[in-house]
């Protein structure tokens, strides 16, 4: 790197062990208030800076690159999921922008196991009773909930959050299903059942698991249509995006009893949620906790500034887009 430090505008706050590389190594602007920019806002503090550190909040359309000053020349998002950068435009514009694969993983699919088995074992309801000092006693028919073992599971988005998914679900004995863009190798479907067309996955899922990205083509992908093929009494558990599900016929079949739960971690409009989830006593709802371990942040972290060490070195970039 040269003489002078890179300068890098961290548009939110992140975790002290990121934040203290990070201003080690750079001349950095830090955002101590973790207040969101607006477009305006972010277009003006960015002036400058040669790299911009954003995370899922700063929504960088082709019009708010175009607003960004020439001197910026890498965006790292502090996220796997990268729906809220217009990458082509981006690369239209000379700017390079990397996201944080692999590191979240193994978080994410934990998270996704806590929702499964929130949702099915009605952790919710349980939690209430206790926190609310209303449970007077155990009976045989309290509280019971859908057998988790040796269930179909459908997992939607067989990459890797996917994969580790049904590593762990393995481990409960449930049979693997999944739908992804493209078969996988036998090395990486470790037995899985591939279903050529997604519809095929859903009549399958006794529980369905969306692990795929929020493209065009997965928005509303659950809509009352698709979740009439789940099998009745079914659990669907998201820990990807929340647009890829359509709110209102989701909680319509939580309440008809079409579903019998769903464990949620992700929602559209977050965190500005679909009111219709709290008053259900079937979800389990985590405010989109996937990667929120101490580990797993600082190695997000870690990963954006390995890129930025790349680029301002004049090497390839580990994870640009
Ligand atoms: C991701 O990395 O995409 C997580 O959902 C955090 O935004």
């Amino acid at each position: 790197m040269s003489q002078t430090k890179p300068r890098v505008l961290a548009a939110r706050r992140f975790p002290p062990n990121v934040e203290a590389r990070l201003t080690r190594d750079y001349d950095a602007t830090l955002n101590p208030t973790d207040e969101i920019y607006s477009a305006d806002a972010l277009a003006a503090a960015a002036e400058g800076h040669d790299a911009l550190l954003v995370a899922s909040s700063e929504k960088l359309t082709e019009e708010a690159l175009q607003r960004l000053p020439d001197s910026v020349r890498i965006v790292a998002t502090f996220s796997v999921g990268y729906e809220h950068i217009d990458v082509e435009a981006a690369k239209r514009r000379g700017i390079t922008v990397t996201n944080t694969p692999d590191v979240l993983n193994d978080a994410t699919a934990d998270i996704t196991m806590l929702c499964l088995l929130g949702a099915a074992r009605r952790a919710h309801e349980g939690e209430t009773l206790i926190r609310n000092d209303a449970w007077e006693g155990w009976y045989t028919t309290m509280l019971l909930g859908v057998h988790v073992t040796g269930k179909r599971l459908g997992i939607l988005g067989m990459g890797r959050i996917g994969r580790a998914v049904a590593r762990r679900a393995r481990g409960f004995d449930m049979e693997i299903h999944y739908y992804n863009r493209s078969r996988l190798s036998a090395d990486l479907e470790q037995g899985a059942t591939y279903h050529e067309k997604p519809e095929d996955l859903l009549r399958v899922s006794q529980f369905l698991s969306i692990n795929a990205p929020s493209t065009p083509e997965t928005r509303k992908f659950l809509n009352a249509e698709r979740i009439a093929l789940l099998p009745d009494g079914a659990v669907v558990v998201n820990t990807a995006r929340g647009d890829i599900v359509d709110d209102e016929a989701l909680i319509q079949a939580l309440k008809s009893g079409k579903l019998a739960a769903a464990g949620l971690d992700v929602f559209d409009g977050e965190p500005n949620l679909n009111p219709g989830y709290r008053s259900l006593e079937n979800t389990f709802l985590m405010p989109h906790l996937g990667s929120a371990t101490h580990e797993t942040r600082d190695a997000m972290g870690f990963c954006c500034l390995d890129n930025f060490d790349a680029h301002f070195s004049g090497k390839p970039c580990p994870t640009a887009l």
